[in-house]
C-alpha cells in the first residue's frame, strides 16, 4: 500500500498520507475511492497543490464536472469565496452553505465527489462540518427504515437559501426559483447496495405528506443527523486538499469574517448515479 490512512472520528473521516507523487500518479485511485465511500470525507496534509494539480489529481479520480446548469470556472475550477469580484457567478449563493446541505439537489444526478484546497484562511471560524449520512441511516430503528424507504422529498432552492437570508430581496428570490424544484427518494440505495438518508436544508417538503407533518419528520431528521457523533470538523491549513462524497454525506462552513476574504479552490466530480429507491 503507497499510502496508510487514520480514521479522524469513530464514523466519518480519514486521513491520508500519501506523497504528492503517488496521488498524482493515479495508481492508487481506486483504493482511494473506495475509501473515500467508506469513510465520507478524507483528508491529505501537507500537500500545497497547485490547480493544475488538484485538477489532474479529480480527473484520476472520475468524471470532471466542466458545468452544471450554468458553466463552472475556468476548466473545472470554482472559487468558493462570499467575494463577488473573485466569482461573479457563484458568490450570490454561497452564504447558504452556511446550513447543512448536499451540493447540487437540483440536478437528477446529484454530484459524486468534490475537492477543496483553501488558498486564503479565514483569521476568525470557517471549519467546515460533514455528516455521514450512511451512518445517519443506518442508526435508525427498522420500523422506521421501512417508512422512509417508501417517501420522495422535494429539493428546492428556494428552501436551500431562505433561512440563510430571510431578507432577501424579491429579485433575488425570484432568481432562487428560476432553479428546478426536484424529487429524490428519501432513501438512496446505492449502486454499491449501501443506503443513505438524502438530507439537506435544500429539502423542502415531503411529497403527498401534509405540511406540518412533513416538516416534523424532516426537522426531527435533520436533528438526529447533526448529532455530534455523526459530525467531522475541519480546522483548514494551507496545504490541506479535503474530498468528500456527496452521495452519503452533507457539510456547512461554520461563520467566518468574511472581510477575511476566504477563499477555496474546489473541483468536483460529476455523480455517476440517480438517487435510487428501493427496486
Ligand atoms: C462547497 C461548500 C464549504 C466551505 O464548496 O460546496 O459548501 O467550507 N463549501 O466553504
Ligand atoms: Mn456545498
Amino acid at each position: 500500500m503507497a499510502f496508510t490512512s487514520l480514521e479522524l472520528e469513530p464514523r466519518i473521516g480519514s486521513e491520508l498520507k500519501i506523497s504528492k507523487e503517488s496521488l498524482l500518479s493515479g495508481a492508487h485511485a481506486l483504493d482511494i475511492r473506495a475509501l473515500l465511500v467508506q469513510r465520507g470525507v478524507l483528508v491529505m496534509r501537507d500537500l500545497y497543490l497547485t490547480d493544475d494539480e488538484q485538477r489532474h489529481f479529480a480527473r484520476t479520480m472520475g468524471d470532471l464536472r466542466l458545468g452544471g446548469i450554468k458553466k463552472e470556472g475556468e476548466e473545472g475550477l470554482m472559487k468558493v469565496t462570499f467575494d463577488k469580484k473573485e466569482n461573479p457567478e457563484y458568490a450570490k449563493f454561497f452564504f447558504g452553505s452556511q446550513l447543512w446541505h448536499m451540493d447540487g439537489t437540483y440536478e437528477e444526478v446529484p454530484p459524486f465527489a468534490t475537492m477543496l484546497t483553501p488558498r486564503v484562511l479565514a483569521n476568525t471560524g470557517g471549519d467546515t462540518e460533514f455528516v455521514n449520512n450512511y451512518a445517519t441511516y443506518e442508526d435508525l430503528p427498522q420500523e422506521e427504515k421501512f417508512r422512509l424507504d417508501t417517501l420522495k422529498v422535494v429539493h428546492t432552492m428556494q428552501a436551500a437559501l431562505f433561512p440563510a437570508k430571510p431578507d432577501c430581496s424579491p429579485e433575488e428570490f425570484a432568481l432562487w426559483c428560476t432553479y428546478p424544484a426536484r424529487a429524490h427518494p428519501l432513501v438512496w440505495h446505492h449502486k454499491s447496495g449501501r443506503k443513505s438518508l438524502v438530507l439537506s436544508t435544500s429539502a423542502s417538503h415531503v411529497a403527498g405528506m401534509h405540511p406540518a407533518e412533513s416538516r416534523d419528520l424532516l426537522t426531527r431528521l435533520m436533528w438526529h443527523a447533526t448529532q455530534p457523533r455523526y459530525v467531522y470538523r475541519h480546522k483548514w491549513r494551507m496545504g490541506d486538499l479535503l474530498m468528500w462524497d456527496n452521495t452519503g454525506t452533507m457539510h456547512r462552513v461554520l461563520p467566518f469574517d468574511e472581510e477575511s476574504g476566504r477563499k477555496l479552490h474546489r473541483f468536483t466530480l460529476n455523480g455517476e448515479e440517480p438517487v435510487s429507491a428501493a427496486a
